[in-house]
C-alpha cells in the first residue's frame, strides 16, 4: 500500500492524460473544464478507489481511468454546485469559480463536458476489456452519482434552503449529495476487483460513515474554518439557511456525531481483509482535516 499522498500524486499525473485522450474538443471547452479539473483538490474519491484495489492486489493502471472519472464527476458536481442559480460561490480550489472565469454557459457546459467524458472514459476501457466487472463499476457509479444518489442529494439541498432543519433532511441530503460519492470508489473498486459480495457491502459501509462525518466537517469548516486553507468561501451556508448539521445540533454537537460515524467507518474497515489500517487512518484524518 501507498500513502493516501501518492495515491493523489498518480491521480494528478493522469488526469491531463486522460482529459485529452477523450479527443478534439473546442478549445474553450477544453481550457474550462482544465481549469477546475487541475486546479488542485484532495483527490478523495479517486484515492479511495486506488487504494481499495491496490489492497485487493489489483493493477492500478487498469483501473486508473475509473479513478479519474470518478474526480472528473466530481468537478463537475462543485462547478454546478458553484453556480449563482446553486450556492452563488466565487472561490474553488483557491481560484475564482469556474463561471467567474469562464461564463454561466460555459461553466454548465464544462460541467456536462466533464460527466459525460468520465462516462466515455469508463464505458469505453470496459468495452476495450471486454470488462463485465469494468460496466458494473461505471453503473455503480453512474447510479451513486446520478438521480438516485448525489443528485438527489443535491435536489434535496437546494429545494430545502431556508426550510425547518430535521434531522431526516439533513441526513439525506449527507448521505445523497456527499456520502453517495465517497461509496463509490469503494463500491467500484471492489467490484473491479472481483470481490465477494460481503466485502462489497462493508466497503460501502464504510465509504457511507466517511461520507456522513466528511460532510459534517464541511458544514462545520464553513463555520470555523479558515477561507485561504480552504480555498473556497465561509459562513455561506448560514447566509444561503441551507440545512446542515450544524444547524442541527451546534459546532459540539456536529464534532461529536462526526466522531461516531468514524467510529462506525473504523469498525466497518475492520471487515476488509487488506489495507485496515489504511483506511482506518484516513477517516480519523477526516476529523482533524481544515481543507
Ligand atoms: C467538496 O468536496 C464538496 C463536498 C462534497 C463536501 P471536497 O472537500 O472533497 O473538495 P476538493 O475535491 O478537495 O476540492
Ligand atoms: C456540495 O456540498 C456537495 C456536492 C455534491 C458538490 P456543499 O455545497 O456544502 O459543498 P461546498 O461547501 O460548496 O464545497
Ligand atoms: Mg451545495
Ligand atoms: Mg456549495
Ligand atoms: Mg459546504
Amino acid at each position: 500500500m501507498k500513502s493516501a499522498g501518492e495515491y493523489a500524486a498518480l491521480v494528478e499525473q493522469a488526469l491531463p492524460r486522460q482529459l485529452s485522450g477523450l479527443g478534439h474538443m473546442p478549445e474553450r471547452l477544453k481550457e474550462a473544464m482544465a481549469y477546475s479539473l487541475e486546479a488542485g483538490g484532495k483527490r478523495l474519491r479517486p484515492v479511495l478507489l486506488l487504494a481499495v484495489c491496490d489492497a485487493m492486489g489489483t493493477d492500478l493502471s487498469s483501473v486508473m481511468p475509473y479513478a479519474c472519472a470518478l474526480e472528473m464527476i466530481h468537478t463537475y458536481s462543485l462547478i454546478h454546485d458553484d453556480l449563482p442559480a446553486m450556492d452563488n460561490d466565487n472561490l474553488r480550489r483557491g481560484k475564482p469559480t469556474n463561471h467567474v472565469v469562464f461564463g454561466e454557459g460555459m461553466a454548465i457546459l464544462a460541467g456536462d463536458g466533464l460527466l459525460h467524458g468520465a462516462m466515455e472514459l469508463m464505458l469505453r476501457t470496459a468495452c476495450k476489456t471486454d470488462s463485465l466487472q469494468g460496466l458494473r463499476a461505471a453503473e455503480a457509479i453512474a447510479r451513486r452519482a446520478g438521480v438516485t444518489g448525489m443528485v438527489a442529494g443535491q435536489v434535496m439541498d437546494v429545494t430545502q434552503e431556508g426550510g425547518q432543519v430535521t434531522e431526516e433532511k439533513v441526513t439525506y441530503i449527507h448521505a445523497h449529495k456527499t456520502a453517495d460519492m465517497l461509496i463509490a470508489p469503494l463500491e467500484a473498486g471492489l467490484i473491479l476487483s472481483g470481490a465477494e459480495q460481503e466485502e462489497i457491502e462493508a466497503g460501502i459501509s464504510y465509504g457511507y460513515h466517511l461520507g456522513m462525518a466528511f460532510q459534517m466537517v464541511d458544514d462545520l469548516l464553513d463555520v470555523i474554518g479558515d477561507e485561504q486553507v480552504m480555498g473556497k468561501q465561509t459562513g455561506m451556508d448560514a447566509q444561503q439557511g441551507k440545512m446542515t448539521w450544524v444547524a442541527l445540533k451546534g459546532i459540539h454537537g456536529t464534532k461529536q456525531d462526526a466522531a461516531e460515524h468514524i467510529r462506525l467507518a473504523c469498525d466497518a474497515a475492520n471487515h476488509f481483509d487488506q489495507g485496515v489500517k489504511f483506511f482506518q487512518e484516513l477517516a480519523k484524518n477526516t476529523l482533524n482535516r481544515v481543507q
